[in-house]
């Protein structure tokens, strides 16, 4: 039986590889691969601000959302319509605003043509709920997790974990944000209120053609990256903002590729949050390095820009502009303490399980291992906590870095390459980039029971076998 999926499993590589090769092939003579002129950063679109979704359950300690996978038509480039995917609209999804302590139901229906699932990425839950690879839901089907929110205020996500179909249903557009609030988080004098100085920002590189339609291009080395930056699916995006401090929440929402940010003026911010919600202090920042799946949330004091204009870079690209305006409004300080990081407590010999990350193209494998969904690669006590250890050892033809993230979680991190972490890395994380050659180790606990994925955060990667499954009971 594993032999027979091992050697399906290579046929299927094998034909994968092929297409991918003929298909570059193709472009390559063809040239089709598009080069879409944008128009210039002054002209640009307003920013996509995603809509909250409704709770349609009256009780406050119960909320009732319903979330339809759809396909759609966005138009992007010049007016041009592209066919894409949205959770209850034609691009992303709304965000699901849930609260410590809440009972939550969703109802997930799948519209598409095609079986889906939706991942809680981040969300501390049992495995049945976590909308892993096992939770799939057929074509016309719904399925109806509940769960009662169970840890502090964050910036989560939610993406599609499909069995080979992760990556291009992300790419067409399902994914969405998440946001825990808690009484720390309502008390704090940090801006919070939605779309007016508090901003999300899902960041995704994205390849059009010229008729306008979304380009996901992978070959047999790696993914090509995508010359657009979207953000919230706006193509050149423009954001007006008043003299005041901002919140920026930040979502590598990218299949594959690192975001390195800063400001065009090189200006500091102060970062407030990583995945799994605030830091101790704020830290004061110019540039932040974003990984696939990974999370900040950020604090710009426009008060201090005497210009009206600023950018936001992904390395020398401008992917979003701050039109600045009105007076400088009494700037209110970021409290130094933003929230008092409990360390996750561990016992003295605790147990350690060491990944080895390796991948060769667009596959890879964790530990020599490609994922099998009929295999249990680890068995994990629950409440018990264990030391974590995750090796780049590098790989053939894309020696790249991987984002390694663990489901049901979020980890504190113990070392980063036998050095204490740096600050920003201090706080929970459910995915931490770990680079060629390096080793990081983290302190994981699992508080619910189920069956739980561990993977590559490139989500080619991921379903090309670097992925495995861990059992906690
Ligand atoms: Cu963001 Cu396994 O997922
Ligand atoms: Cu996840
Ligand atoms: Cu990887």
């Amino acid at each position: 039986m594993k032999m027979r999926n091992l050697q399906v499993m290579l046929i299927i590589t094998v034909l994968l590889l092929l297409t991918a090769l003929g298909m570059h092939i193709i472009y390559t003579i063809y040239n089709i691969s598009p080069t879409v002129q944008l128009a210039g950063r002054l002209t640009g679109n307003a920013l996509k601000i995603p809509v909250q979704l409704e709770d349609t359950n009256p009780d406050p300690a119960v909320s009732d959302f319903v979330l339809t996978a759809q396909a759609g038509q966005t138009d992007f480039i010049n007016g041009l319509p592209a066919a894409t995917l949205g959770y209850n609209g034609n691009y992303l999804g709304p965000v699901l605003r849930l609260r410590d302590g809440e009972q939550v139901n969703i109802r997930v229906e799948n519209d598409l043509a095609l079986a889906t699932t939706v991942h809680w990425h981040g969300l501390v839950v049992d495995g049945d709920q976590d909308g892993g690879p096992h939770q799939g839901i057929m074509p016309g089907e719904s399925w109806s997790p509940s769960f009662i929110v169970d840890q502090p205020a964050a910036t989560l996500w939610y993406h599609p974990h499909l069995m080979g179909n992760t990556a291009d249903q992300v790419y067409y557009g399902l994914a969405g944000l998440i946001y825990i609030d808690d009484e720390i988080s309502a008390g704090m004098e940090i801006p919070k209120d939605y779309g007016k100085n508090d901003y999300p920002l899902i960041i995704q590189d994205r390849s059009f053609y010229r008729d306008g339609s979304l380009a996901y291009r992978t070959s047999m080395m790696d993914v090509i990256p995508g010359d657009v930056i979207l953000v919230n699916g706006t193509v050149n995006p423009y954001l007006n903002v008043n003299r005041e401090l901002v919140r920026l929440r930040l979502l590598n929402g990218s299949n594959s590729q690192n975001f390195n940010l800063r400001l065009n003026d090189g200006s500091s911010f102060q970062q407030i949050a990583s995945d799994g919600g605030f830091i101790s202090n704020p830290l004061t920042r110019t540039a932040l390095f974003l990984a696939p799946g990974e999370r900040a949330e950020i604090i710009v004091d426009f008060s201090q820009i005497d210009r009206d204009r600023l950018s936001l870079m992904n390395g020398s690209m401008a992917i979003l502009d701050f039109i600045v305006s009105g007076q400088t409004s009494n700037s209110v300080e970021i409290p130094q303490t933003l929230r008092d990081v409990q360390t996750i407590p561990i016992g003295t010999a605790p147990k350690t399980r060491v990944f080895e990350l390796q991948s060769m193209g667009v596959n890879g494998t964790i530990n020599g291992k490609f994922f099998d969904m009929d295999r249990i690669d680890e068995e994990v006590n629950i409440n018990e906590t264990e030391i974590w250890i995750i090796r780049n050892t590098g790989g053939m033809m894309q020696p790249g870095g991987h984002p390694f993230h663990v489901h049901g979680t979020q980890f504190q991190m113990v070392s980063r390459n036998g050095q204490e972490p740096p600050p920003a890395e201090r706080g929970f994380k459910d995915t931490v980039y770990v680079d060629v050659g390096e080793e990081v180790a983290i302190k994981v606990q699992f508080t619910h029971k189920g069956i739980y994925m561990y993977h590559c955060h490139i989500l080619e990667h991921e379903e090309g076998g670097m992925m495995g499954q861990f059992r906690v009971q």
